[in-house]
This record gives C-alpha cells, structure tokens and sequence, in this order.
C-alpha cells in the first residue's frame, strides 16, 4: 500500500534539514495559468475579500481572455450593498440569452482548476431564478439544465479539468430559445503537478488495487474539509480553495478530540506538498485516544451525501501532530466500511511527526454515501493516541459520457444547440409575430395615451422579436 520508494528519499533529507528549508522556501507556488474574470462587470479591475485581482468583462478582458457570444447582457445590481459577507465579485452578472463561451489561453497543459461563481441576485429586468442553461468545458459537461430555481443564493462551483491544448473553452448555453444563462465570476488557474495523480487505489468490498490514468478525467469537488480544525478562506490556501469544518459530517464519535499544533508543519519532497492542503488543515486534527476505546472496529466515520452512478475520488490527509514519539501510531483506514490502509504507520512513511501524508481512493458511489472512518488496529498501542485524521476531500468523477452531471455528453448538447426542433421553431415564430403584433397595438395605445408613460422592459423585448420576425 504505502510506496516504500519514498521512504529512502526521506531519510536522505533528515539528515540535511538545511537543503529541505531550502526546498521548502523555494516552493512556493506560483499558477503559470491565472484568469480571474468579474464577469458582467464595467469597472477594470475588482479585489475580491482574499484580496484577488478579477478584471471586468465588459471593456478590459484581458489578450489572454476572449468572449464571444451575440446577445450577452451586463447587469449590476443596483440594489448591493456592500456587507462584509458578500464579495464585491457578485454585484454584476452576464446574462447568455445565446450560446456563448469565454475562451481562455492556456500556457502549461495539464490539470487546471476552474471556479464558477453563481450569485442569484434580485434585478427589476431580469429574475435570475428564472435561468435554465448548461455548462460545458472543452468536451466535458460540467452542468446540465442547471436551473436558477433549484440553485443556492450563492454557488461556487469547483472543477478540476486536464486541458491537451492551448486553450480552454467554457460554454453557456440556454437549455431553450426563451431560457438564458448567467454567470457572476470565473477562474480558470493551472493546478499544480502534484495535485491530482494519476493512480489511486480503488476500493470495494473485495480488496484494494491500483488503478492508473485517472488524471484525465474531470473532477467536480463535492466536499473539502478540514477535521477537527477551523474553516480555512481562500486568504489562507495557495490555491484559493475553502475548508469547510467537520462538524456536520460525523457520524459517530466513540470520544474523538480536537487536537491543534501549534509548531511547523514539516512539509517533505515526496510527502504531501503545501498546495495538496495548507498548513492550516495539518496543524489541526481529530484523534482518538486508547484510553477511550470501545470494542468498535472503527472508532470515527465521516458520512458525504453523493449522487449515486458516478466514481468519485476520496482523498485522505494525514498528519502526526498528537503523538508524543515517533513509532507509537498505528490505525486502520476505511472507506464505505471497506479496510483501505491497514496498520497505517505514518512514523514509517515519512519519518518525522508533523510531516504530512495523503493517501487517495475511488471509490464506486453508491447507496447515496461516503463514508470514511479511521479505528483501532492490531499494530495499535494500549496508550496514547489510537487514530488520527486531518482532512478529506470528496470529488466526483466524469462518467463514461465525460459527464458530471448526468448521463448526457457535450457533443448531443451541442448537437441539440445547433439543431433545434424544426416544428417547434414554427410555433414559437407564429407565437412571435402574435405578440409582435399585439405590443405594436399595445404600444401606439400607450403613446396616444401619454408621452409620459416609461417603458423601459420594452425596448429589450421589441428588439429581440423584430430580430426574430425579419428572420422569418
Ligand atoms: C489565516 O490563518 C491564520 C492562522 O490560522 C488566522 O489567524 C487568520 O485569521 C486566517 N485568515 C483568514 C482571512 O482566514
């Protein structure tokens, strides 16, 4: 299970603390990709809460950011007051009432995390909630008749996409001719190499084993949390991620503890680096002490609420803060109640305590939940800290159609877009030319009747049919 390679390549470096201080200072992390684009937006530049510099789509998209799209629509929201929960990233949107994309140079092919953000804010011209749009990105299907209606006030939406060319194309595309699409904010950023690798171990109920080529799927991040510890904001993760706490994903509790460090995370060449998670999640943990133990064979699970049909990557992070020596921690690791690392020996691993470690599993979804659970194993002491987790991560994985969100591929999407049902544009266009005719009548009433009258809906509207009527 544990790569025994590694472990040479951390002994070498125990002995020259000095050449790791150098390779940790030095390793900072810098995107080679970087697009952060306030969409809908006419200011050039806006600085977000995590002090982040998004430029606006509407006059200064940068040479490396193209929009093309007929009929998008910049809207403010007149209304936002600016509190110190709400970004100044959601005061503006672009409405898609046509298909449209954002295409965006890439520098450094590989895996690049790509954030949308969506803010459902109330406009006296257009109700957001009534949005109905996909969401594609190069040939995968990132959102299927994703619906302002059903969405929270405020998604963030994270995936993580290998992209083979010089480019990345992300598309909008209403799900009929009336419906439209929007969005508040992307990032488009290059993932660091070591952040999604190519082999994992699957796991079910007949055992573990090594699978290969996972990198090239697409991943939509479900759930990213820190245990034991305190939320972590974008301000403190080189990546801009969101730790969320654990709170509401224990599931039992055989007397866990928080356990905080308040010492130097011993980031190690070959072990887990600061951009698979911040210091802030390994210096927090939960920890199950020996004198608290039952019979139980598994001391903590945690439970994630999954759509079923889909693989998904669970990503573990461990970290040594708790036990007072090295070579006193032994656990075993369960995924969906399955034994996923047995007797793991983090002492062994990386041969230092607070040095990080992760270890990641697919797993099929099924049954509608995750759960991961750390207990009691024979190499376990009968004192001291029994078990220990940092951190989890939940993705989901594309299906077979390069789908995360249903059995649906990109190509009949656009298929879809392009076409149209022939018998169903006639109906719209005779329902058109109806209402084109009765807003003309409508109009000249309104007219005769006062010269005061404010019709600022309108002109929108009349535009759009005129347009539609021409093409008839
Ligand atoms: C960043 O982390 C430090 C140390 O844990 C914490 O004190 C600070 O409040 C965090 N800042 C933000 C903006 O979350």
């Amino acid at each position: 299970m544990v790569n025994s390679s590694i472990i040479p390549a951390f002994s070498f470096l125990s002995l020259l603390p000095l050449l790791l201080l150098f390779l940790e200072v030095s390793s900072s992390f810098t995107p080679t990709d970087h697009h952060l684009i306030n969409c809908g937006s006419s200011a050039p530049s806006t600085i977000d809460a995590d002090h982040r510099k998004f430029f606006g789509d509407e006059s200064s998209l940068p040479h490396s950011v193209r929009l093309s799209a007929s009929q998008t629509i910049p809207l403010t929201d007149l209304e936002f007051k600016l509190s110190g929960d709400v970004s100044p990233l959601y005061n503006s949107v672009r409405i898609f009432r046509k298909p449209s994309k954002y295409t965006f140079r890439v520098k450094e092919k590989g895996a690049h995390l790509v954030r949308l953000h969506f803010h459902r804010f109330d406009s006296s011209n257009f109700d957001l909630s009534d949005a109905q749009f996909h969401v594609l990105a190069d040939g995968y299907l990132l959102l299927n008749e994703f619906s302002g209606l059903t969405m929270k006030s405020l998604e963030i939406r994270e995936y993580i996409l290998w992209v083979d060319s010089d480019k990345l194309e992300l598309s909008f595309k209403p799900l009929k001719k009336f419906n439209f699409g929007f969005v508040n904010a992307i990032e488009v950023i290059s993932a660091p190499r070591d952040l999604i690798l190519d082999s994992a171990q699957f796991v079910d109920s007949n055992g573990v084993i090594k699978i290969d080529g996972i990198s090239r799927s697409a991943f939509e991040t479900m759930f990213r949390v820190n245990v034991g510890g305190a939320k972590v904001t974008p301000f403190n993760d080189s990546l801009w991620r969101t730790w969320t706490t654990d709170d509401g994903y224990l599931e039992s509790d055989h007397g866990s503890k928080e356990a905080h460090f308040g010492g130097k995370i011993k980031y190690q060449l070959g072990g887990a680096s600061r951009e698979v998670a911040p210091d802030n999640v390994y210096n927090s943990a939960r920890v199950v002490s020996a004198s608290s133990s039952g019979v139980a064979k598994e001391y903590l699970t945690w439970g994630f609420p999954i759509v079923d049909g889909y693989k998904y990557l669970v990503r573990t992070h461990f970290c040594d803060i708790a036990s007072p020596v090295l070579g006193s921690l032994y656990f075993n690791v369960y995924v969906n109640g399955d034994m996923s690392i047995e007797n793991l020996d983090l002492s062994t691993i990386t041969n230092s305590l607070a040095s990080p470690y992760y270890a990641d599993f697919v797993v099929n979804g099924e049954n509608g939940v995750i759960t991961v659970s750390i207990g009691h194993s024979k190499g376990s002491s009968s004192s001291g800290v029994d078990a220990l987790l940092n951190g989890i991560e939940v993705f989901k994985m594309s299906n077979s159609m390069n789908s995360l969100d249903g059995m649906v591929s990109a190509k009949s999407i656009l298929r879809r877009c392009r076409g149209g049902n022939s018998s169903f544009l006639v109906l719209v266009v005779a329902a058109v030319g109806l209402l084109v005719a009765a807003s003309v009548v409508l109009r000249k009433r309104l007219m005769a009747a006062s010269d005061s009258v404010a019709w600022s809906p309108l002109p929108v509207d009349i535009s759009e049919v005129s347009l539609k009527s021409t093409y008839l």
